[in-house]
């Protein structure tokens, strides 16, 4: 089988998804169950036969060390971190927590398993860590996408930490011969989506009659890939990336934000129009930016597409369309995320920037 990590997340719920409709190898969730993480999203899931789900911290290592001796995965698939940059702006110790020393302590766990494989099941084992773009910093407008040897520039605490446990993970290979391999991916969207987010934050505020909360002049760029796709990436990766490699993930959809919010609205006005038949652009409202807010992420993601022979198969235009269509579709999900804790969360976060929401 293979161990998960963070897979009641958004991406990882669409990772255990793909995965079991398409192969036939037994998966472990493990995933502590942060606010960000939903069994809702595991539902359809739920008795899958060959989906086992753990609640842990994988900084435990009691508790790793029993789980790596009792399941004898072939791989692990490394999702699990504290992903929002304005919730790392607010207070990042979770950040060092999980992001850093979690994956410290993973890795270590991992180490003392691999080192008791047999010759044969060592090179087949994998350590996949699934990483961030926003380790190579920002971009200005015109400087070319990031590739694989982009120097590590991190500007936020959460982007700090996650460049941190890059390096701890690169260090596990180069120093111990653990057999990893690293993906740093663009902009995810989709299913899923905890809407603390960009886009499912901005769909659900449209519904629910709300400000539409524009950080600064809304010029930012990020580069968008249906989370599918990154799915399929990391598959792909996990199975035919070269050991010790990064490999960048991105499907060449640079949009500004005010292009993505733009394309939110006309979709909504025409697939759930408004009662006054006003525009959801009428919504819209500039609040103050985010400090240290990037300006431009753009992924080259050639090594992967030459060497291992992975596409992104949906357009913006196309992926947008099946998200805002989703989100209409499933109202219970958006309900059972939304808690308490993600009210609060909302309060605090849009409080004073000319946005009551
Ligand atoms: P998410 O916040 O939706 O999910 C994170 C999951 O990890 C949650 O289920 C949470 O409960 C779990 N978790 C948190 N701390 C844990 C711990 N200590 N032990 C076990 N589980 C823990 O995040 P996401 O957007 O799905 O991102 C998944 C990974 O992909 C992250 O590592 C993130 O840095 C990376 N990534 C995300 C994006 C994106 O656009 N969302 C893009 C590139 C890379
Ligand atoms: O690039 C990959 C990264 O993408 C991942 O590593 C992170 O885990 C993921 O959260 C995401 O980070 P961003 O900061 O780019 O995503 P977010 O959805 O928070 O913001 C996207 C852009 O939209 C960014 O320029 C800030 C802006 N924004 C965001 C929110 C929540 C707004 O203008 N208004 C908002 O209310």
């Amino acid at each position: 089988m293979i161990i998960v990590t963070g897979g009641a997340g958004f991406i990882g719920s669409n990772f255990i998804r793909q995965w079991l409709a398409e192969k036939n190898e037994p998966v472990l969730n493990l995933d502590k169950l942060t606010y960000a993480g939903n069994l809702a999203s595991l539902a359809d899931l739920a008795t899958h036969p060959q989906y086992h789900f753990q609640r842990g911290d994988i900084g435990d290592r009691t508790m790793i060390a029993k789980l790596l001796t009792a399941t004898q995965p072939r791989a692990i698939v490394n999702f699990a971190a504290e992903s929002h940059v304005d919730r790392s702006i607010h207070g990042a110790a979770e950040f060092i927590d999980t992001n850093i020393v979690g994956t410290f302590n993973l890795l270590e766990e991992v180490r003392a398993y691999f080192s008791d494989l047999s010759e044969e099941k060592k090179s087949a084992f994998r350590f996949l860590h699934v990483s961030t773009d926003e380790v190579y910093g920002s971009l200005d407008a015109v400087a070319p996408a990031f590739t694989e040897t982009h120097r590590y520039e991190p500007n936020s605490p959460y982007s700090a930490s996650k460049a941190a446990s890059d390096h701890l993970v690169r260090a596990a290979h180069h120093t111990h011969k653990l057999p990893v391999l690293t993906t740093n991916c663009s902009n995810n969207y989709g299913p899923y989506h905890f809407p603390e987010k960009l886009i499912p934050l901005m769909i659900l505020n449209a519904l629910n009659g709300k400000p539409m909360p524009v950080y600064g002049d809304g010029k930012n760029v990020r580069d968008w890939l249906y989370v599918t796709d990154h799915c399929a990436a990391i598959s792909t990766v996990l199975a035919r990336g070269r050991v010790g490699e990064v490999y960048n993930v991105g499907g060449k959809n640079e949009r500004t934000n005010m292009q993505v919010v733009n394309t939110i609205c006309a979709l909504l006005d025409e697939m759930k129009p408004r009662a006054d038949n006003k525009s959801y652009t009428s919504q819209i409202a500039f609040v103050k930016d985010r400090p240290g807010h990037d300006q431009r992420y753009a992924i080259d993601a050639t090594k992967l597409e030459t060497e291992l022979g992975w596409r992104a198969t949906e357009t913006f235009d196309s992926g947008i369309r099946k998200t805002v269509a989703w989100y209409l579709a499933n109202g219970a999900w958006v309900q059972s995320v939304v808690s308490g804790e993600y009210r609060q969360w909302v309060e605090t976060q849009y409080k004073n920037t000319g946005a009551s929401l």
